[in-house]
């Protein structure tokens, strides 16, 4: 079978198994071969804080081979801005270069400083400093606010970690030996960098990395590749679970975008949490973050939450029922209306971060079925969806693209075909021409 674009690759090869969640997966993570985004992030977007003791165990199956442009040579030295390695355990050593960007140090192998040394300068872009400011939550700490109109699809800004530190280290150093480690690491970054790393919250710089981190991956091996990624102005960012940012990380740059129009004075938030989650379990599990959930979505009132936790069981059994269906030769008894009511539904619960899945496949189902109108509408929407939430690398934008322009020449155009009443499958003379 050719080889399509993630989301679409897994729409049509699955019509096999589990497509859902790999949709899911396929569109929360970072396609990028540099630096993967966290695994946290891959199976549970937005999570943000995972317990970093689950590091040691790492996620099977995400990296399989070694990607051969990320191989450092033989002879690699460090660039001389940089300082390092100094204060080893093990493998791993202290590197820093204050003028990277913001700074940054990183407690890792050298083969990894090498690669970071590589790494292009995040340019630190986004909105102007002053769309936004800083201001204290009552019972949150700081948190950011718009201060104008912030757009649908602008990125607030974009950040490369200040710090990044290998797990190894970071689970079986000696605390008192880690601390000092940590500490001198902070102290190799430019003033004002150190000051915002030491303003996030946690009581020892331990604390704060573990209370902090986004888990990131520096490059394709997998060996040596998890780290605790430490960007402290995005650690400004409070939670909600229904939040109006998304974020996502390439390479070494976190990037948020708002992924709804954010009026002035609104709190800038993304959810440290898996958005399809009935509300009892979103309390227990912010409830481990050590905070009781007092967000838009849990503070309303009781017949809300009942309607809010109907409609996520309803996604979610819709959701099953399509994979279902679909993993039947030819997606037997799968219907576009169900795509529509999904996004629908989706729309309807402010799951406006989770949308590029639902809109490709809504695009894809209607074109399967040859419903012009809609396919052109939903791929248009998940153009945007996809350029928020996956990026403008990603691949499945020029398919959409294709789709919304001339459905009829897109590879799904009516593989399924209605007939009037009740829709008959035809389809295998259909023009089936290459997504790639
Ligand atoms: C908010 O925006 C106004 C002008 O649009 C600007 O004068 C002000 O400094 C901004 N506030 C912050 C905190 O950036
Ligand atoms: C959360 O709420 C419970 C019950 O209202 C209270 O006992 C507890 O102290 C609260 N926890 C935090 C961290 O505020
Ligand atoms: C498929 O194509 C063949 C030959 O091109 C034709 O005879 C047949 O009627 C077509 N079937 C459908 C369902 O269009």
């Amino acid at each position: 079978m050719q080889t399509f674009p993630l989301i679409i690759g897994l729409f049509v090869a699955g019509l096999t198994n589990a497509f859902q969640e790999n949709i899911e997966k396929a569109t929360s993570c970072s396609r990028s071969p540099l630096v993967r985004e966290a695994q946290l992030v891959c199976s549970a977007p937005q999570a943000k804080r995972q317990r970093q003791t689950s590091f040691k165990d790492d996620t099977p199956g995400l990296w399989k081979k070694s990607d051969q442009r990320y191989q450092p040579p033989s002879d690699y030295k460090l660039p001389p801005s940089w300082k390092g390695p100094e204060k080893c355990f093990q493998e791993f050593c202290l590197f820093s270069n204050p003028n990277f960007g913001e700074g940054m140090s990183l407690i890792t192998t050298s083969r990894i400083a090498y690669l970071a040394s590589k790494a292009p300068v995040t340019s630190i872009s986004g909105l102007q400093p002053t769309a936004y400011y800083e201001a204290e939550v009552p019972g949150k700490g700081a948190g950011l606010f718009a201060n104008r109109t912030i757009h649908r699809g602008e990125i607030i800004f974009q950040r490369h970690p200040v710090l990044a530190i290998q797990s190894t280290p970071h689970l079986d150093l000696d605390p008192r030996v880690r601390e000092e480690l940590y500490q001198a690491a902070i102290d190799r970054l430019p003033q004002e960098t150190r000051a915002r790393f030491l303003r996030q919250v946690g009581t020892t710089m331990y604390d704060k990395a573990e209370k902090n981190a986004f888990r990131i991956f520096l490059d394709g091996s997998r060996k040596h590749s998890p780290h605790l990624g430490l960007f402290p102005e995005v650690s400004k960012i409070n939670h909600d679970c229904r939040p109006n940012i998304h974020y996502r990380i390439t390479d070494f740059t976190h990037t948020t975008v708002a992924v709804r129009d954010i009026h002035p004075g609104e709190e800038l938030t993304v959810s440290y949490i898996y958005g399809k989650t009935l509300h009892a379990d979103r309390q227990k599990q912010l409830h481990e973050w050590g905070f009781n959930c007092t967000c838009s979505q849990c503070t309303l009132p009781p017949l809300e939450i009942g309607a809010s936790d109907n409609r996520i069981r309803q996604i979610k059994a819709l959701e099953n029922e399509i994979e279902t269906l679909m993993a039947h030769p030819g997606g037997k008894g799968v219907k576009p209306e169900m795509g529509g009511k999904l996004v629908e539904l989706y729309v309807a619960e402010r799951l406006d971060a989770y949308l590029a899945p639902t809109y490709t496949r809504a695009a894809l189902l209607y074109s399967m079925f040859g419903s012009e109108e809609r396919a052109r509408v939903f791929a248009t929407e998940a153009m945007a969806a996809l350029e928020r939430e996956v990026g403008p690398q990603a691949k499945d934008i020029e398919s959409m693209r294709r789709l919304a322009e001339d459905p009829k020449g897109h590879w799904s155009w009516g593989i399924k075909v209605t007939s009037g009443t009740g829709a008959s499958e035809v389809g295998r003379n259909e023009t089936r021409r290459s997504g790639k």
